[in-house]
């Protein structure tokens, strides 16, 4: 659907006149006690309702990057109410998005919700978008049409000032084990979006199954990706299709950051290209669970060339910062091969302009400050990577493990880091593992071992993943779970609507 571009032309001082004349008598409602995910930093009411109706419309900054911002929510009120806000015949408008270079935080918003308007402030789309997410979710699930001869939908008045805790609120998937389709990662991406996540990090490789065409080398995907965990039909994202996810992510402002996990987790990799094995084994497909058995030949100047080609590649897709290296339980890599390795592929790395990530094991390397250690197990490898100067995400296994069944009736996932259930998996503190300027933000990784389909990636994500949204959004001091375990009650019906096949753990009132 379009943009009316009538609308987009529309003076500010429109605003002045307004839906006042309107005379609807509106339920009193107060903007504290809505239900959005994540707690915004400021919260203040003014008691009164702004409405949502037929007559609304919406005017956005004339320029694109805004413009989509503004059809992203046009197309989510029409699916959520039925509303067209370009099919209105108003000369004035209500919902107003305004550039405001004063919000220099990034993706700082500010939302002034009065009975006639509702403007949105920020200083770029980026920070519209996550402003966005916030009206969505400030819109009822149902119209209150019992007090006017057409539905209404009431939006509690107040001013919402909100900025992240954290730049970096991610979640990883891992497409290795089993594969997830092109449409299926999107559908996940679509949600989490409504959440504030802004990187999703895909795990793209790994020893049972290699999942993105490499050009230069094309039986990594003709060889290496025909199975997954258990046997079954594997799968690949052509170059194509990974760039559409990353295009889809990125409409969304969430950033891809992709991960080759090297030099362990590489049996698919040396299946299709002997040369790449380090450990001297036959090579021979592995559909097990089985972890820490393989690795490159970390001393050949041929598997560095791979490397290069491979790295370079990748990177001409993805426009984020970040190349993820993986670089966990290389057990069968001597120490000294592991840091030869790493200190060697770092440099590849920024060889394309990308600055490495690795799980916190790469910790242990020389690495340069500019390099971020994923801390998933170890807090030496975390301190390791503190006197190093380099940043961490924090992704702790007991915590944040997405794979970890929620308890003893879970269908799906695993348990060596313990039941994770939806209480234990909001109640920690990302606070407490560094200062907040140490540490990029929260990452809560979903491996795929135990799921094969969209709606057990769903069970395992759904609802825990948006407890992490609100760890990485939203302060301590704001942060409670009473609080929030009753907001998260009401996006039950969200979920619902969007066919999310969520855990409906009993420690939820739904
Ligand atoms: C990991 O769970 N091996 C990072």
């Amino acid at each position: 659907m379009k943009l009316d571009a009538r609308l987009l032309l529309l003076p500010l001082f429109a605003l002045l006149s307004c839906n006042a004349n309107r005379d609807i008598n509106f339920p009193t409602t107060d903007l504290t006690l809505t239900q959005v995910i994540p707690q915004p930093l400021e919260v203040i009411a003014s008691n009164d309702g702004f409405a949502l109706d037929q007559h609304t419309s919406l005017t956005v900054p004339d320029n694109m990057a805004w413009r989509n911002v503004g059809e992203y929510l046009i197309n989510k009120i029409e699916f959520k109410t039925g509303l067209d806000l370009t099919n209105t015949s108003k000369t004035y408008t209500d919902i107003v998005f305004i550039k405001d270079e004063r919000l220099e935080d990034d993706e700082s918003y500010q939302l002034t919700i009065s009975k006639d308007s509702l403007v949105l402030r920020a200083k770029d789309a980026e920070a519209a978008f996550r402003g966005v997410q916030t009206i969505r979710q400030l819109i009822p699930e149902s119209s209150n049409d019992t007090l006017s001869t057409q539905p209404i939908w009431v939006i509690p008045t107040g001013i919402i000032n909100d900025k992240p805790q954290y730049e970096h609120r991610g979640t990883m998937l891992d497409v290795a084990r089993h594969f997830f389709s092109v449409e299926d990662v999107k559908k996940y991406l679509d949600v989490l979006a409504y959440y504030k996540i802004n990187v999703f990090h895909i795990h793209l490789t790994d020893d049972q199954g290699w999942r993105i065409e490499i050009k230069s080398w094309p039986r990594l995907t003709e060889v290496g990706s025909l199975t997954g965990v258990g046997g079954g039909p594997g799968g690949f994202y052509t170059q194509e299709e990974y760039k559409e996810i990353v295009d889809y992510a990125a409409e969304r402002h969430i950033m891809v950051i992709p991960e080759v996990d090297m030099p362990g987790h590489t049996n698919s990799a040396s299946l299709a290209y002997n040369f790449l094995n380090g450990n001297g084994k036959e090579i021979e497909q592995v559909t097990s669970m089985a972890v820490g058995y393989s690795t490159f030949d970390t001393r050949k100047d041929t598997v560095y060339q791979f490397i290069d080609d491979v790295v370079r590649e990748i990177s001409a897709l993805s426009p984020g910062p970040y190349f993820h290296i993986g670089g966990d339980e290389s057990l069968v890599t001597k120490e000294e091969d592991y840091i030869y390795f790493v200190d060697r592929v770092e440099k590849i790395v920024e060889l394309y302009d990308k600055r490495l990530i690795g799980w916190d094991e790469v910790a242990t390397a020389n690495l340069s400050s500019n390099s971020v250690a994923q801390v998933w197990n170890s807090e030496e490898n975390k301190e390791l990577a503190f006197q190093k100067d380099m940043k961490v995400i924090l992704s702790p296994a007991k915590k944040a493990y997405l794979d970890m069944k929620y308890d003893t009736d879970s269908k799906f996932g695993l348990r060596w880091a313990g039941y994770i259930p939806v209480d234990t998996a909001y109640l920690w503190s990302p606070e407490s593992y560094g200062s907040i300027d140490d540490v990029l933000g929260v990452e809560a990784p979903l491996w795929g071992e135990t799921i094969r389909t969209i709606d057990e990636l769903e069970y395992l994500a759904f609802p825990r993943v948006i407890g992490y949204a609100e760890l990485g959004w939203t302060t301590q001091e704001n942060r409670s779970w009473n609080s929030y375990k009753k907001r998260l009650a009401h996006h039950g019906q969200f979920l619902r609507r969007n066919n999310v096949s969520y855990y409906p753990s009993e420690k939820i009132d739904w």
